[in-house]
């Protein structure tokens, strides 16, 4: 009802703004103070020493969290895959006891992901739930489950649950590695003090964003084109679900490389490009946007102020500076809010768009 949306005309809008509490609640007692390093106590000591590789199995945007996810695993130097849980059954890679499967399932209902969780076990890997929800069916039959604790989410549209799944998954991601290798990954020291403070950042793009006049000025667009290279693409990706989810409007996400392998030949000045930069590899993405902005596509930089990409695009949403496993999840939030006012623009039921349920139960 209308008093559970509070100040807010819909969920979608007040789950946005409740991002910067529920990654609190994620981190609280999840990093140890005096020693800086994660403790996810949610699991014994030496818990995933035996692992040797990792696969993550999830659908929609937690698959999006997954991938996510499995990108900062290896980079910390762990094997590892994310796979679409629908797929799984006929794509699984090989699995034998040092294989750790990884379902990331928001509700913790998906018929998908428990079928896929299910196989892993019943091939005798280890498994564990990333869930938002206590009790439900994948935390219950995984071997360990790790709550990401965003508070209930009504919208269909899912948005602070990726955003807690994806923080999570890196700190499980650098446990893993901790437990693995015998020792914490070096570039900890330098992630967490920007972990931390990822509520404040959040609350200062909520507060200053230009997502409606980004969203009013592309409005009637033929198309929407999202980019992202290494963690910017699977926020890519999940731009691209978001904005077609409850606007109706055709949107796609792509790995910035692969614009030029065929894509671009859909790109006119009536396809706006959302370009992602993490501060990875920020020139090519800054030239793979340059090749669509000379086919006319106007380009909206999402960067930090002061970045090259703002003089070069034709529109910019501004995210604080940090570091590059999380510059991408602040992108991720200037993108739900456009594709949140789009919607509202043409009206749509942005809490229940049509066609979708928010936990989908059946194959
Ligand atoms: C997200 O906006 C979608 N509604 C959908 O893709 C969702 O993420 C997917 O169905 C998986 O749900 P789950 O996380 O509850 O497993």
């Amino acid at each position: 009802g209308q008093a559970a949306k509070g100040e807010y005309d819909h969920f979608m809008m007040k789950e946005i703004n409740e991002q910067p509490t529920a990654l609190a609640q994620a981190l609280e007692g999840r990093i140890d103070p005096d020693s800086g390093r994660i403790a996810l106590s949610d699991f014994e000591p030496g818990t995933f020493e035996d692992v040797e590789s990792v696969q993550f199995v999830a659908c929609g945007t937690s698959y999006h969290a997954a991938l996510y996810g499995s990108l900062t695993l290896k980079q910390a130097g762990v094997q590892s895959a994310a796979l679409l849980a629908n797929e799984y059954s006929v794509s699984a890679p090989p699995i034998d006891e040092n294989t750790l499967v990884i379902a990331v399932t928001q509700s913790g209902e998906t018929a998908d992901t428990l079928n896929a969780l299910r196989h892993a076990a019943d091939q005798g890997a280890m498994t564990v739930t990333v869930t938002n929800v206590v009790g439900s069916t994948a935390a219950r039959e995984a071997d360990e489950a790790l709550f990401i604790r965003a508070g209930p989410e009504i919208g269909v549209a899912a948005t602070k649950t990726f955003s807690s799944q994806a923080v999570m998954l890196s700190l499980l991601g650098q446990r893993i590695a901790a437990d693995q290798f015998g020792e914490v990954p070096s570039d900890l020291d330098s992630l967490l003090p920007d972990l931390e403070s990822m509520p404040e950042s959040i609350e200062s793009i909520l507060e200053t964003t230009s997502a409606r006049s980004i969203a009013e000025r592309y409005e009637g667009s033929q198309s929407y084109f999202f980019i992202g290279r290494g963690l910017g693409f699977p926020v890519a990706l999940e731009g691209a679900l978001k904005f077609k989810e409850i606007t109706y409007e055709h949107a796609e996400g792509f790995a910035s490389g692969e614009l030029k392998h065929g894509p671009l030949a859909l790109v006119t000045p009536d396809t706006p490009v959302f370009a992602v930069f993490t501060g990875e590899e920020d020139e090519k993405t800054l030239k793979n946007a340059e090749e669509a902005q000379t086919r006319g596509a106007p380009v909206v930089a999402i960067c930090p102020d002061g970045h090259r990409a703002v003089d070069v695009a034709d529109a910019h949403l501004e995210i604080p500076e940090t570091d590059a496993d999380l510059a991408g999840l602040l992108a991720n939030v200037q993108l739900q809010l456009v594709s949140y006012y789009a919607a509202d623009l043409l009206d749509r039921p942005i809490d229940k768009p049509r066609n979708l349920a928010k936990s989908v139960t059946v194959e």
